[in-house]
């Protein structure tokens, strides 16, 4: 009975296995639009598709960083600047991208840009905290991906959106988890639109990885700003004490611990762009796969356990 079992696995997986290794054929006349490529993922995500010879459309934040990464590629790799906030500079963009697919359409769509903003208990954030962080990772995606979604179409390709374990567990405040549940929220429903049109979507889930988005000082700064401004009766509430804790937990438990291999993330982001057949989640780096995806699958009471353990105590709880 066992031996079956195992036996059945072992297929599973060999199949699997099997299945996932086929790539794509003409990768060199595809093109691939990333955004957010100034730095982390997107920046690496070129550099990698450059090199394995496909077409990389790529858009920077600023000009200097869009200048600095065509110095480290081939002449096939082109930028663009480009903020997602701001419509019109996405509906140039398009244009700039379309001149360029011509007939063929655009074979990618990686939807990297992102900001992490600050992460504190949501009563110490104002409105404007949360709206920062969801116009760039969440309406910003979204515009990009409407505004794209004809010429993805026409090349039957593929649109890989960058979400978070913070898309699935939400254990700190603030704006950045909610962008990333809102982005899940969205791939089913465009998952199944799509699906007629050929079209295939990809949703990476990575961990906690070094980039500038984890960038320990700004991180903590932007803590301590939200903590600096709030009225005196939360400061009251939660005390000094809170802070000190919070800082340290986030200075010396969690931002010591991101995976400095970017590579984890591109390769799957790559996958997604270049497989027959591509997953529709990925979770990358260790701390994803075996610790915050099986967390995210507990019990709620289990969960808020395991976080009431990890976070400090207010100064007036109960
Ligand atoms: C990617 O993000 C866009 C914008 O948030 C959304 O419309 C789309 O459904 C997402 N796709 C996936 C697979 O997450
Ligand atoms: C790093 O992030 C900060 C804050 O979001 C931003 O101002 C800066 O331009 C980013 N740097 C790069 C290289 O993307
Ligand atoms: C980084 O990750 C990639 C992909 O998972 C792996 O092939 C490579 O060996 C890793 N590099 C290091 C230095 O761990």
């Amino acid at each position: 009975m066992w031996l079956y079992l195992v036996a059945l696995m072992g297929l599973y997986y060999l199949v699997r296995w099997y299945r996932e290794r086929q790539v794509v054929s003409h990768l060199q006349d595809k093109y691939v639009f990333i955004t957010g490529c100034g730095s982390g993922f997107g920046n690496l995500l070129a550099r990698q598709l450059d090199m394995h010879g496909m077409r990389v459309l790529a858009a920077c934040r600023t000009e200097k960083a869009a200048e600095q990464l065509r110095a480290q590629a081939s002449d096939r790799l082109e930028t663009v600047t480009l903020d997602v906030t701001k419509t019109d500079g996405i509906t140039a963009a398009t244009q700039w991208v379309k001149e360029r697919v011509g007939d063929r359409g655009l074979w990618g769509l990686v939807n990297n840009a992102g900001i992490y903003g600050p992460s504190a208990p949501n009563e110490w954030l104002t409105k404007q905290d949360f709206v920062t962080t969801l116009d760039v990772n969440l309406l910003g995606m979204i515009e990009v991906t409407l505004s794209l979604l004809p010429l993805v179409r026409k090349a039957r390709g593929r649109v890989v959106n960058v979400s978070s374990v913070g898309g699935r567990l939400s254990a700190a405040g603030g704006g950045y988890s909610i962008s990333k549940y809102g982005v899940e929220a969205f791939s089913d429903s465009l998952r199944r639109e799509l699906a007629p049109f050929g079209v295939k979507v990809a949703i990476i889930e990575p961990g906690f990885f070094k980039t500038n988005m984890s960038n320990t000082e700004r991180v903590l700064l932007q803590v301590q700003e939200v903590w600096d401004r709030a009225p005196p009766e939360i400061k009251e509430i939660y005390g000094e004490k809170y802070l000190a804790s919070y800082l340290k937990l986030l200075s010396e438990h969690i931002l010591p611990t991101c995976n400095e291999n970017l590579s984890e993330v591109t390769d799957c982001m790559e996958h997604a762009l270049t497989a027959c057949h591509p997953r529709t989640r990925y979770s990358a780096g260790w701390d994803a796969k075996l610790l915050y995806l099986p967390i995210s699958y507990m019990p709620t009471s289990l969960v808020e356990t395991v976080v009431s353990w990890v976070l400090p105590r207010p100064a007036k709880a109960l």
